[in-house]
This record gives structure tokens, C-alpha cells and sequence, in this order.
């Protein structure tokens, strides 16, 4: 997989804004990356939860229940517990983590983006789990949260979208309690042979084309593939979490490592 300099590697002498990273295969300032992620998932905020179905062929549900049993949120009810799922869209790592509890544990939700959070906000309030499962809409860069105040933090499908992601990472390690833990579930580097190209055949070939289908633009799914193929190899961003300081880090492959969840912990 071709990937630019690690970004945690760049010249910092040059602004922010003009720190070349990727959208998709265009390197773009990172000034300009979250203003284009942020078009894509205003136009597919309506039919995302169809197409996440449809993409992944229903297995983004067996991953995020998976991220879901390694977490392992407490079911006692006994000490206030709370999530804080970063890029967390329409909700879907909140609600299970919170129906897994016995719906006993408290959810916020944290999105850059308000077409995301109002489609999630809905599916809540129909599932009665409105009381449990706040949306905030903030920056995974720059958390509007205090210091050391949630008991666990996730971020599903949402850490390659994000233009710094090294920042990501350290606001995600001082908004977490000690003993707090860290998990990442991200689409990753296929390390199958075959299934590798098979793998591309039908994210390139196939799935641009369903979403012009569902939503009537292909375009914003073609960024969606494009940038999975940016993103950082599994162990390269295993270091990226070191590096913002989590302990004890981990990760495991799914399906060949068509994803892979990162896990780590504030000590
Ligand atoms: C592919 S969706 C994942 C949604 C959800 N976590 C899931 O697994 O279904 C990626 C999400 O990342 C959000 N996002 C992108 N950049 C962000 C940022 N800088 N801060 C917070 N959220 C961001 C998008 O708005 C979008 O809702």
C-alpha cells in the first residue's frame, strides 16, 4: 500500500492548515480535508446506514459487536460509567455498548458533523435510549470535554477521516480517566493473499457504483475507499497510539485485516 510520510514525521514549519495530508488519493491541506470529509458524510448522512449494510456485506455489525465484547462495559449499574465514542455518527458502538450493559451505562456521542448526529439523535429517541445516549457535536481533535473524565473511549470508522491524526489521539488519551480504555476499529491493510485483490476489485469496481445507486453520487464513496487505502498499515498505527502516550497497546485483524481493531490503555 503506498502511504505518504507517517504525519506524526512532518515539517512542522509550516502552518497547520497547509500540512499536506490525503483526501482519499488527493493530497490536500489539512485545512482543506475536514471541510471535504464533512461534504461527504452531509450527503450520505440519510442513507449511511444502508450503505454501511450494503459495503460491508453486514459485517461492520460483527466487528462493532466484537469491539463491543472486548470492551466489556459493566453491567452492575453500580458506579457511574460513561463512554465517550468519538466520530460516533449515527450512534451504532453507543447503542450497543449501552445495550450491552443492561442499558446501565451512560453513551455521548461526539461528531464533527450535525447531519450525522440529528440522523443518530432520531434513532435514539426510537429506541428509548434517548436518556442514555447524548449527542455533543464537537472536533475529535480539539475534545469539548474536561480532562480525565470518561471511563472508556471509542472511535469507529472515523480515525482516518480525521486531517491530524496524532492530535486525535492525544485528546483521546487526556479526556480518558487512568485505568480508561482506548479502542479503535478502522478499516486496515488486508494481509491475505488474493483476498487482497479481490478485496480491491470490489471496493474500486463495485462499491461507487451501489452508492450512486442508494444515494444518487458516487463520488463520496469513492473518498470513503480511497481513503482506507491511506490510512496508516496495522502495526505503523499501533505506534501512532504509543506515541500519544496509551500503554499496553494491542490490535487484532478482521476478516484477513479488511479491519482492525486498536486497543490501548491510559495507566
Ligand atoms: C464512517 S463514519 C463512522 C460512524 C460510526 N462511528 C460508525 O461506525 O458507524 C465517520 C464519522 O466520522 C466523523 N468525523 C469526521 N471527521 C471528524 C472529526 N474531525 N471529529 C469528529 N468526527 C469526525 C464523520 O462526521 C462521520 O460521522
Amino acid at each position: 500500500m503506498a502511504q505518504d510520510a507517517p504525519i506524526s514525521q512532518r515539517s512542522s514549519t509550516r502552518a497547520p492548515e497547509d500540512m499536506p495530508t490525503s483526501f482519499g488519493f488527493t493530497t490536500v491541506g489539512e485545512g482543506q480535508k475536514q471541510a471535504l470529509v464533512d461534504d461527504v458524510f452531509h450527503k450520505v448522512a440519510a442513507r449511511y446506514d444502508v450503505m454501511n449494510d450494503l459495503m460491508s456485506a453486514g459485517m461492520h455489525r460483527v466487528w462493532k459487536d466484537a469491539m463491543v465484547s472486548l470492551l466489556a462495559p459493566p453491567k452492575s449499574g453500580g458506579r457511574p460509567w460513561t463512554l465517550l465514542d468519538v466520530a460516533g455518527g449515527t450512534g451504532d458502538i453507543s447503542t450497543r455498548v449501552v445495550r450491552r450493559s443492561g442499558e446501565t451505562v451512560n453513551a455521548v456521542v461526539c461528531d464533527i458533523n450535525e447531519s450525522m448526529l440529528a440522523v443518530g439523535r432520531d434513532r435514539a429517541e426510537k429506541a428509548g435510549l434517548s436518556d442514555l445516549i447524548t449527542f455533543s457535536q464537537g472536533n475529535a481533535e480539539e475534545l469539548p470535554f474536561p480532562d480525565k473524565h470518561f471511563d472508556a473511549y471509542t472511535i469507529a470508522f472515523g480515525i482516518r477521516n480525521v486531517p491530524d491524526i496524532p492530535k486525535a489521539l492525544r485528546e483521546a488519551h487526556r479526556v480518558l480517566k487512568r485505568g480508561g480504555r482506548f479502542l479503535c476499529l478502522e478499516f486496515s491493510e488486508v494481509d491475505v493473499p488474493l483476498l487482497d485483490k479481490v478485496y480491491d476489485a470490489f471496493s474500486f469496481n463495485v462499491i461507487p457504483p451501489i452508492g450512486r445507486m442508494v444515494t444518487g453520487d458516487g463520488e463520496p464513496y469513492r473518498y470513503l475507499v480511497e481513503s482506507i487505502r491511506k490510512f496508516p498499515h496495522q502495526e505503523r498505527f499501533a505506534e501512532m497510539i504509543r506515541e500519544a502516550g496509551f500503554e499496553r497497546v494491542t490490535y487484532r485483524n478482521y476478516s484477513g485485516g479488511i479491519a482492525a481493531l486498536h486497543a490501548g490503555w491510559k495507566l
